[in-house]
C-alpha cells in the first residue's frame, strides 16, 4: 500500500544503504522538491548531509530567511548560505535577451555552487530533487528548477574535480506525492504547497536588463500581491501568481505632485499542467486592493496592470 510514511521509510533505507557513512551535498533552492529531499536526507543521514543555498539576489522577499529558518534553525540541517547577489547582478549587467539571461544565471549558479562544493571535504554524493516528470522530459529546455545543475552534474557531465554519485530519492514520484511526503516529513504547509518559482527567479520577471533597483521594487510588489491573495483566500485557487517589472515609465499624481515612475504587471493563472493556462478571473475588489497598495506603498511605481492573456498563445512568464 502506498502511503507517504511507507515511501519515506523505504527511501530512508535505500539512501542509508547507498550512502553508508559518507557525505552528501544538496543544492537547496527553497522549492518543493529540493526542500523535500533535504528533509528526507536529514532524517536518513543527519549530519552527513550538507546543503548549499545560493542567494542570487533574484529571490522573492524573505525567501533566504525562510529557508534558513525552516532548515537550519528548526530542523538543525547543515545549510551553507552563499550571498552571491553582487556576482549575479554583475554577470547580468547589459544582458537583455531572455535566453541569454537564463544562461548567465544558470552558469553563474554552477560556478558558485561548484566553488562552494570544492571547499567541503570528503563529499561523495550529490543529491537532487529530480522527480518523475523531470525524468520523462529531461530533454525539454525550459522547465524544472535546477535543470542547469542537473544537466551539468548528470552522468557524463560531472566536472573533473567533482566526481559525485547521484542521490535522487524522488525520481519515481509525481509532484502531488512529493508534496504529501513533505507534509509527512513535517515541512511547513505553505512551503510544500507554494506556487512554482522558476530557477532564474525574478531574472525573467524583470523585462530586459536586470538591475538591483528593479529587483527590489519587484520583490515588494510581488510580496503585496501574494499577501493579498492569501488574505482573500485566492492563493490556492490559482496555480501561479506573481508580479512582473516593466521597465517603462508612466505618469501618475500624488496630491499636488506629478510622478513619473515604473509599471508593474500582475499575472495569475489557473492550470493543471502548465502547458496551457487560463488567466485567473480574480475579483475586481482584490485587484483594486493590490493595485492601491502597490502604488501607495512602493515609491517607484505609478501604475499597475493585470495580464489577461491565456497560454497559448502567451506563456505564463513574460520572458
Ligand atoms: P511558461 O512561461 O513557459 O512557463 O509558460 C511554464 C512554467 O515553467 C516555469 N518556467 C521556468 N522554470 N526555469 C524554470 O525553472 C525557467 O527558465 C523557466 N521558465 C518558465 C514557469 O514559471 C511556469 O511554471
Amino acid at each position: 500500500l502506498w502511503t507517504p510514511a511507507k515511501i519515506i521509510e523505504d527511501q530512508i533505507a535505500r539512501v542509508r544503504d547507498q550512502v553508508g557513512d559518507r557525505h552528501v551535498l544538496l543544492g537547496l533552492s527553497g522549492g518543493v522538491d529540493s526542500s523535500v529531499v533535504a528533509a528526507l536526507l536529514h532524517r536518513a543521514i543527519g549530519d552527513q548531509l550538507t546543503c548549499v543555498f545560493v542567494d542570487n539576489g533574484l529571490l522573492r522577499k524573505n525567501e533566504g530567511g525562510q529557508v534558513m529558518e525552516t532548515f537550519a534553525k528548526h530542523m538543525g540541517v547543515k545549510v551553507i548560505r552563499v550571498d552571491a547577489e553582487a556576482l549575479f547582478l554583475d554577470k547580468l549587467k547589459g544582458v537583455a535577451d531572455p535566453e541569454a539571461k537564463r544562461k548567465a544565471i544558470g552558469n553563474t549558479f554552477i560556478e558558485v555552487f561548484d566553488d562552494e562544493a570544492s571547499k567541503i571535504e570528503g563529499v561523495d554524493f550529490l543529491a537532487q530533487g529530480t522527480i518523475y516528470p523531470d525524468v520523462i522530459e529531461s530533454a525539454a529546455s525550459k522547465t524544472g528548477k535546477a535543470h542547469v545543475i542537473k544537466s551539468h552534474h548528470n552522468v557524463g557531465g560531472l566536472p573533473e574535480t567533482m566526481k559525485l554519485k547521484l542521490v535522487e530519492p524522488l525520481r519515481e514520484l509525481f509532484k502531488d506525492e512529493v508534496r504529501r511526503l513533505g507534509v509527512e516529513l513535517g515541512l511547513p504547509y505553505d512551503m510544500v504547497y507554494r506556487h512554482p518559482f522558476p530557477g532564474p527567479g525574478l531574472g525573467v520577471r524583470i523585462l530586459g536588463e536586470v538591475k538591483k533597483e528593479y529587483a527590489d521594487i519587484l520583490r515588494e510588489a510581488d510580496a503585496i500581491f501574494i499577501e493579498e491573495l492569501h488574505n482573500a483566500d485566492w492563493y490556492h485557487k490559482t496555480s501561479q501568481a506573481f508580479a512582473v517589472f516593466l521597465p517603462v515609465k508612466s505618469v501618475g499624481v500624488v496630491g499636488d505632485g506629478r510622478r513619473y515612475e515604473w509599471v508593474i504587471a500582475l499575472r495569475a493563472v489557473e492550470t493543471i499542467d502548465f502547458m496551457t493556462a487560463r488567466w485567473a478571473h480574480l475579483p475586481y475588489e482584490l485587484l483594486e486592493k493590490v493595485s492601491n497598495r502597490i502604488i501607495n506603498e512602493i515609491a517607484g511605481v505609478s501604475r499597475v496592470t493585470y495580464d489577461v492573456s491565456s497560454k497559448p498563445p502567451a506563456t505564463i512568464e513574460w520572458e
